[in-house]
């Protein structure tokens, strides 16, 4: 089921073409890059409560790490995303409550959540900090936010190097996707009790998007 949640004016705008090829290509990539980055995941998503938000859920990368049965919170603007979450949802045994908004303004109360997860989404959103923010304001305290993201690479580096030459493609292509973020330094510097995070590397064909992170931050 949707939600009536609509995305405020000018915070999110969904390409008509590549708004679908994003659809596709993480349809079909998903198992793939899911097979790089599975282990962590069940790690990282271990232990989740009975409801959990999820920013940028895509077409349902991270619901076979739920239990069925858990409540799914999916904030995700994206609607040519909405049929595959639905069906993973659906294939899952999991209870989606999907909001097409923004992670920015996920319109849920203060302190309201124990858990808030997303993969590969602050690379994308227009705003990091106003993210972390809005998961600091909903999260009660003690609650987690639990990510995965890829970042930039050392300074000085050939892959650091790489991000900075394909940046504009690959924002391009990947809707504003960004590979040159310092990730890790804005979830550090967003105002969390503590910050657990785990640097590490992909070996991938799509070399600049393997350095990575993952970790937990505690409200
Ligand atoms: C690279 S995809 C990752 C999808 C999924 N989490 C996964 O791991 O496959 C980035 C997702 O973030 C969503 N997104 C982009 N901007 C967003 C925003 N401001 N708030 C919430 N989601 C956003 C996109 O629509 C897309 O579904």
């Amino acid at each position: 089921m949707t939600a009536f949640s609509p995305v405020p004016a000018g915070t999110f705008e969904v390409h008509r073409g590549r708004g679908a090829f994003n659809a596709a290509f993480f349809s079909v990539m998903g198992p793939y890059i899911e097979w790089n980055i599975r282990a962590r995941k069940q790690r990282l998503f271990a232990d989740l409560p009975q409801t959990v938000v999820e920013l940028g859920s895509g077409v349902g990368a991270n619901l076979r790490h739920l239990t069925p049965g858990t409540t799914l919170v999916a904030v995700e603007p994206n609607v040519p995303m909405h049929r595959g979450l639905r069906a993973a949802a659906a294939r899952h045994g999991v209870d989606l409550d999907l909001r097409q908004t923004v992670a920015e303004h996920t319109g849920l109360p203060d302190r309201s959540v124990d858990c808030v997860i997303s993969s590969l989404v602050l690379c994308t959103v227009a705003d990091p900090a106003a993210v972390l923010a809005e998961v600091r304001r909903i999260l009660r305290p003690g609650g987690t936010y639990r990510f995965v993201e890829h970042v930039a690479a050392p300074a000085g580096t050939p892959t650091r190097a790489l991000q900075r030459a394909l940046r504009r493609p690959w924002a391009w292509t990947f809707e504003g996707c960004s590979c040159e973020r310092d990730l890790g330094g804005s979830v550090r510097a967003a105002g969390f009790a503590r910050v657990d995070i785990e640097p590490y590397r992909l070996h991938s064909p799509f070399v600049s998007f393997n350095t990575q992170i993952c970790g937990t931050a505690y409200a």
